[in-house]
């Protein structure tokens, strides 16, 4: 047996809990000075204060335990970014550029940039180019004391380069320490004429994909017919996504796409409400989603909605920085009782950052939420948004031995330290990684 016990913790918060930690819930976190944890086998097995440590006879450490003096550092749970596109090919530079000097994300989109010119890319890309790229991706986010991460395809719009997408998400996961959980977000776009033609999808051309509704519609029809149950077969995916906004998908589609991949048992998430108030995180609440992410746009009502429902509400605040909107309502939506996730959005176009130092910088300082706030929506919240609160999301006994040692004797370091990496030693599954 492998046993690590991190003693002498300055500040240990655990978040503790299963269930996704909503409105008041997420500042209310229990703080432990001079803690310990023991992790047998990559398994948290005990969680409490040195001094019951040390009173307790049956811990058994032998001299082959590992121990790790925490004496002046802050321990939390390990990272959850539930909300990525780490897996793509090429880069959008020249884009951000044109819309730093002013032109709209929607606007170049419509002109044959945006999702669509990350296709191209990404259908060029081979299997091996994605593996290296995203495995990079992958050390670069456990640097950052993310330990698990959530990843979606969508730079495909075809069946082979979806699929090529979500393996390399199964491979990553198998070989990388970050664990990884793959979505289906195959109506991301809406294919253009040339896309159409060169995706496999359909026999011959069609005249009337000169026309976007009638590509929308067929494509998406192709998506739930041919594409959703084979990535259900072959077991690729544990959620489907879809980008449910004004000229994108409607809120018909969405319902219609999202009615079938649960009925094949994929959980759900929106793309809901990021620019314009169209009725997708209402249509999350409705349809029991396990998030709706974005939000920027997102009515009172469908806010209430998804606190009755339990539906987690993952913001993004590195997309509304990059594209310079509004940032989502985090207080309202905390007060109104909802839970919270927080996530980079890390994709080639809207938000080209894998930094949780940032996302956690501009949660505190744009969306004015707390620390513990904060702490809860990266780790417990963010295990509930993938699924996997039973697993991870906070230090408790039976958990996954992951957790974060901060360089610093406090969680409060986490925002003040504005966009700096604080995290001094990742631990996941019970091994350490030193700082990367
Ligand atoms: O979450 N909103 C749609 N999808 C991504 C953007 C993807 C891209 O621009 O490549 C997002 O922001
Ligand atoms: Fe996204």
């Amino acid at each position: 047996m492998s046993r690590l016990v991190l003693v002498h913790i300055g500040e240990l918060v655990s978040v503790s809990g299963r269930a996704p930690r909503c409105g008041k819930e997420m500042d209310n976190l229990a703080v432990i000075r001079d803690g310990c944890v023991v992790i047998d086998d990559g398994i948290i097995r005990w969680v409490g204060t040195m001094g019951a440590y040390v009173n307790e006879k049956e811990h058994g450490d032998g001299p082959d335990t590992d121990v790790i003096d925490c004496t002046g550092k802050a321990v939390v749970p390990g990272f959850v970014d539930s909300h990525t596109h780490f897996v793509f090919g090429g880069y959008r530079e020249k884009e951000y550029a044109m819309r730093m000097a002013g032109r709209s994300y929607m606007d170049i989109m419509n002109a044959g940039g945006g999702i669509v010119s990350s296709v191209s890319d990404t259908r060029r890309a081979s299997y091996d180019a994605l593996m290296a790229s995203g495995g990079k991706r992958l050390d670069r986010m456990l640097a950052m004391g993310v330990t698990t991460v959530e990843g979606k395809s969508g730079y495909g719009l075809d069946m082979d380069t979806e699929l090529k997408q979500l393996k390399v998400m199964k491979a990553l996961n198998e070989s990388h320490p970050v664990d990884v959980i793959a979505t289906y977000l195959g109506p991301h776009a809406v294919p253009t004429e040339e896309l159409m033609q060169a995706s496999g999808l359909f026999s011959v051309h069609d005249s009337r994909w000169k026309d976007k509704d009638f590509r929308r519609k067929a494509y998406l029809d192709k998506v739930i017919e041919a594409i959703l149950p084979k990535v259900c077969k072959e077991q690729l995916a544990a959620f489907a996504d879809i980008f449910c906004e004004e000229g994108v998908y409607e809120v018909e589609d969405s319902r219609r796409y999202l009615k079938r991949a649960k009925e094949l048992g994929l959980k759900l998430k929106i793309h809901a409400d990021e620019m314009v108030p169209l009725g997708g995180a209402m249509l999350a609440a409705r349809m029991n989603a396990v998030s709706a992410d974005h939000l920027l746009a997102a009515s009172d009502e469908s806010i209430e909605s998804m606190a009755v429902s339990g539906t987690i509400a993952t913001l993004l605040p590195g997309t509304a920085f990059s594209l310079r909107e509004n940032y989502a309502d985090a207080r309202k939506i905390i007060d109104k009782g909802a839970a919270v996730a927080l996530a980079t959005d890390f994709n080639p176009g809207s938000c080209p950052t894998q930094s949780i130092p940032l996302i956690i910088a501009l949660a505190a300082v744009k969306m004015g939420m707390t620390t513990r706030e904060i702490l809860s929506a990266l780790t417990i919240n963010g295990a509930c948004a993938v699924g996997l609160s039973d697993r991870i999301g906070s230090i408790e006994a039976g958990k996954d031995g992951d957790l974060l040692i901060l360089e610093y004797p406090s969680i409060d370091f986490l925002p003040y330290h504005l966009g700096m990496n604080i995290i001094e030693k990742v631990i996941k599954k019970g091994k350490v990684y030193e700082r990367l």
